[in-house]
């Protein structure tokens, strides 16, 4: 297929997991490297050169010395809690009460849901973000406004309408059959259509009542290329209220599982206080665990050990957690992920981070096909990054002898100025 555009910088990809085989060996580098697009997907990527013979009517756009990648997928958010980002002072449970529930009660007006869903992606792509799996509230607008949003910038976006029917407010709280009937509704509308996919998605245990994990269980049976998104063992409080609530339980991923919330493409938010037996269950049900390493220190949950999950064989995703999270920037998650992977003693390499960024959420969201990497007949989703964004980086990057260090300054120091542009499908938007 002839290229319609031919996109010239420094271009990484990686050939196998950086957790798999020695980083160097993992990574693809061209210094002067391309990437060919037609009609929205990656058609080839290779050495400016050769690409431009082969593609000799494209156009060409040229960033110079900027490094492209995958655009960046995080693998965790909430879009509705954007404006309550960095909001002082609580940890999990009232810093919900306080901050998140009242918040989200806004999105009964589909208005102002719309108003936010729109912040947020553009949020997102003027950080490189390309792809996202958010939570909504339990509102079905809210729903509708992300994908509608989404659909309006052409990105691949999983969601899912946010269920509880216990613990939280009463404007928040609906029914085990409310929950099923919802989601339904909201799968047969969205999921699939374009490249909006659905996740069925249960807040969390102490919100969701065993009737109504049943029910979302017996959706995602009757529905199961959907995702499942929910969050599990993020504060050691959490986990003693969930115990309490469920004596019969072996642990806490044992309340998902005698629901039929346990399986391929299982996202588990956190998963930072793990007994042995749900590291083991979790591999082998083939779930993903993500990393939300700014939300993990800025509620204070604890120190997520990525290096012990992948030994383990468990997929790992990263994520902001938006607004738990303290940052839209995945180039601040994976310098908070370095940071915490230290405290556990791995210090992950900045092929490892930038890898979870990309095709390691791709793959928790089961969507590795369509992004997360630059293979042919991907979308083409790209970021672009200036190696020397602020003068604080370009002075540590100068000194670089090799590609890793050129990269790891601004992966540590980075932020959204760093984003020379991002691209959806395609299509460069911002800047
Ligand atoms: N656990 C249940 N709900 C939430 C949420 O909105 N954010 C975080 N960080 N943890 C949760
Ligand atoms: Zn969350």
């Amino acid at each position: 297929m002839q290229a319609e555009t031919l996109i010239l910088g420094q271009v990484l990809t990686f050939a196998e997991s950086p957790f798999d085989v020695p980083p160097d060996e993992a990574a693809r580098h061209e210094r002067a490297g391309a990437v060919a697009v037609g009609e929205g997907r990656i058609v080839a990527v290779g050495p400016a050169d050769r690409l431009r013979a082969a593609h000799p009517a494209a156009t060409v756009v040229d960033h110079g010395d900027a490094l492209i990648l995958p655009g960046f997928v995080d693998a965790h958010a909430h879009y509705p809690q954007t404006a309550i980002i960095a909001s002082w002072g609580k940890r999990l449970i009232d810093w919900l009460e306080t901050y998140t529930f009242p918040e989200e009660a806004r999105f009964a007006d589909p208005n102002y849901a719309r108003a936010q869903a729109e912040t947020w992606l553009d949020l997102l792509i003027a950080h490189g973000t390309t792809s996202v799996a958010s939570f909504c509230t339990i509102h079905l607008a809210s729903v509708d406004a992300l994908f509608e949003a989404a659909e309006a910038r052409g990105m691949g976006v999983t969601a899912g309408r946010t269920c509880m029917d216990r613990n939280a407010p009463a404007p928040l709280r609906d029914t085990a059959q409310a929950a099923h009937d919802d989601s339904a509704a909201l799968i047969a509308r969205w999921h699939g259509r374009g490249r909006a996919r659905y996740a069925i998605t249960p807040r969390f245990t102490p919100t969701s009542s065993p009737e109504q994990l049943e029910a979302l269980g017996a959706l995602w049976a009757a529905n199961p290329d959907c995702a499942m998104q929910t969050h599990l063992s993020e504060q050691r409080e959490e986990v003693a209220w969930v115990a309490e609530l469920h004596p019969e339980a072996r642990d806490y991923l044992d309340t998902y599982e005698a629901h039929g919330l346990l399986g391929p493409g299982a996202m588990f938010g956190h998963a930072i206080w793990l007994t042995d037996r749900e590291r083991a269950r979790l591999a082998e049900a083939g779930a993903s665990v993500v990393h939300c390493p700014t939300s993990n220190t800025f509620i204070g949950s604890g120190l997520f050990d990525c290096a012990r999950a992948m030994r383990g064989r468990i997929g790992v995703g990263l994520a902001t957690d938006t607004g738990g999270g303290s940052s839209f920037s995945m180039l601040r998650t994976m310098a908070a992920a370095y940071e915490i992977g230290q405290l556990s003693g791995t210090a992950l390499h900045p092929a490892q981070l930038l890898w979870l960024a990309t095709e390691g959420s791709a793959r928790a969201m089961r969507r590795e096909v369509e992004i997360g990497t630059l293979a042919p007949g991907s979308a083409a989703d790209l970021v672009v990054l200036d190696l020397g964004s602020t003068p604080a980086i370009a002075q540590r990057a100068a000194r670089a002898e090799t590609l890793w260090e050129s990269v790891f300054p601004t992966l540590m120091m980075g932020d959204d100025r760093a984003v020379a542009a991002t691209w959806i499908a395609g299509r460069m938007l911002g800047k």
